[in-house]
């Protein structure tokens, strides 16, 4: 009789064979490529801890769409960043604001391709925060809720396939849900950045944005990375909200929540490799460390195995590059 090992390692022996028992796989078609534009910006700026992206002007921004959607990734996540920032963040809903503008541009010249706009206010806040503050600098829950709404209606009229609100305010997909709804946009989707933790991980993407806050931090509204069963709990009310697709946010850290949220909630669930874990390859790969394409298809995999569906990530394109090789 042979060893239980010594059947697993038949499967192996052959590359075909190797790759018609794996139990998972990774397309460009599960990738979506966030995207940084910027107001009145002449030429791309680089952004100095994610190497490889850049701040993009608005032509910029809609020949990237271009190579984002020859490359058979199916859609964008899209930021802004505008030219002004004041106490409310009204760039984030101006109908003129830079992501409606650069929405329009996109869905002209590349219809197919899917925007998805993110939806807060910290890129277009003056403190930095993702939503409204009281008079001692604290968020205000439920007067940002209507802010947001009032963003993403706006968004959808600039036709934005899929709202994904990241501000983690209390009750914001309901508020989403219904203000979309209202204005006839019942077909436009929330993915809703459900388990958002209050991460280390965002450093790159707050230098990139431009969206630091300038006092405190985001404890208040963003997860503590202790916690699983919460996340659960954040999700399930997101769902019951009206959220189409979860995400996870970030994703190495969290695999246990993403297998979690996926097994509880049946729903698509979206993982959010963030700029940190984007930047940590890109210094370990520059270093001569590890190997960037081996590392990321692998950590990409990962994401994949322990249940999302969908892979935000600043690597989709070189992902997307490399498995048509492979
Ligand atoms: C906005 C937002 C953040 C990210 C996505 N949306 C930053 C934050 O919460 O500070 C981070 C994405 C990344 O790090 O790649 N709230």
């Amino acid at each position: 009789m042979a060893f239980p090992a010594t059947r697993m390692r038949r499967l192996r022996q052959t590359p075909v064979l190797r790759d018609l028992v794996r139990e998972t796989r990774l397309s460009a078609a599960d990738l979506v490529m966030p995207v940084f534009v910027e107001e009145d910006l002449a030429a791309p700026v680089a952004i100095e801890a994610m190497p490889g992206i850049s701040r993009l002007p608005l032509a910029g921004a809609v020949a990237e769409a271009g190579e984002v959607a020859a490359l058979g990734i199916p859609a964008v996540l899209l930021f802004g960043i505008p030219a002004g920032k004041d106490e409310e963040g009204s760039g984030a809903w101006a109908d003129d604001g830079i992501v409606q503008q650069a929405t329009r541009a996109i869905k002209a010249a590349h219809p197919d391709l899917l925007v998805i706009a993110d939806l807060c206010l910290c890129e277009y806040t003056s403190h930095g925060h993702c939503g409204l503050l009281d008079a001692e600098g604290r968020v205000v829950n439920d007067a940002t809720l209507e802010l947001l709404a009032r963003t993403a209606v706006s968004q959808a009229r600039a036709g934005a396939d899929v709202i994904a609100p990241s501000d983690m305010m209390d009750g914001r997909v309901g508020a989403i849900r219904a203000a979309l709804d209202a204005d006839g946009f019942t077909d436009v989707p929330i993915l809703a950045y459900s388990a958002k933790f209050a991460s280390a991980f965002y450093g790159p993407f707050r230098e990139a944005a431009g969206s630091a806050p300038s006092h405190g931090d985001r404890h208040g509204y963003q997860m503590d990375p202790a916690n699983a069963r919460e996340a659960l709990r954040e999700a399930q009310l997101d769902v019951e909200e009206g959220a189409d697709v979860i995400m996870v946010k970030p994703a190495l850290p969290y695999l246990d929540v993403i297998r979690r949220i996926a097994d509880a909630t049946g729903l698509p669930v979206a993982a959010y490799n963030v700029s940190g874990e984007y930047a940590m390859v890109k210094a370990a790969a520059a270093a001569g460390w590890l190997d960037e394409r081996a590392a990321v298809l692998e950590t990409l995999t990962s994401i994949r195995r322990a249940g999302a569906d969908i892979v935000i990530s600043y690597h989709a394109k070189d992902a997307a590059r490399w498995l048509q090789k492979t």
